[in-house]
């Protein structure tokens, strides 16, 4: 199985980054992290700053993995472009993930553009978030 994980703005500084919300390890190496855990998986990680640079990721690998983690970060409730392009690629399985619960933080980031496009979202476990995605996607191959 093919999936690629795309983490959006400020992501690369988990760790470092309010740890009390997002806590004290970094993004990058718990990803390394999963790539021993699921030897069979081909994961492709990217991250970006940029809108547009998630956007043209998104347009690259929907067509070739079978599944998309993403965490678009801030962009999650303010981009209809990045929701339109997982809606542009034949990606069989889209979730979105957040290391902090949002629903439990302000008011703007109880809206996800993103989230009517996925098939779920996992919010609020931290870095695990992304290995119950991993999970699922396991479970129902
Ligand atoms: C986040 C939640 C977003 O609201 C925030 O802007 C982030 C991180 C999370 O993983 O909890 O940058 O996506």
């Amino acid at each position: 199985m093919k999936i690629s994980i795309i983490n959006g703005p400020n992501l690369n500084l988990v760790g470092l980054r309010e740890p009390e919300i997002y806590g004290h390890n970094s993004l990058n190496s718990y990803l390394e992290e999963l790539v021993f855990q699921f030897e069979d998986i081909e994961f492709y990680f990217f991250q970006s700053n940029i809108e547009g640079e998630i956007i043209d990721e998104i347009q690259k690998q929907g067509f070739i993995v079978d599944a998309i983690i993403i965490n678009a970060g801030a962009y999650t409730h303010t981009s209809i472009a990045i929701a339109d392009a997982l809606k542009s690629v034949p990606v069989k399985h889209i979730i979105e993930v957040h290391l902090s619960n949002v629903y439990a933080r302000e008011i703007y980031r109880q809206q996800s553009f993103i989230a009517p496009v996925c098939k779920g979202v996992i919010s609020g476990f931290g870095l695990t978030s992304y290995k119950l995605a991993i999970q699922y996607l396991l479970e129902i191959q």
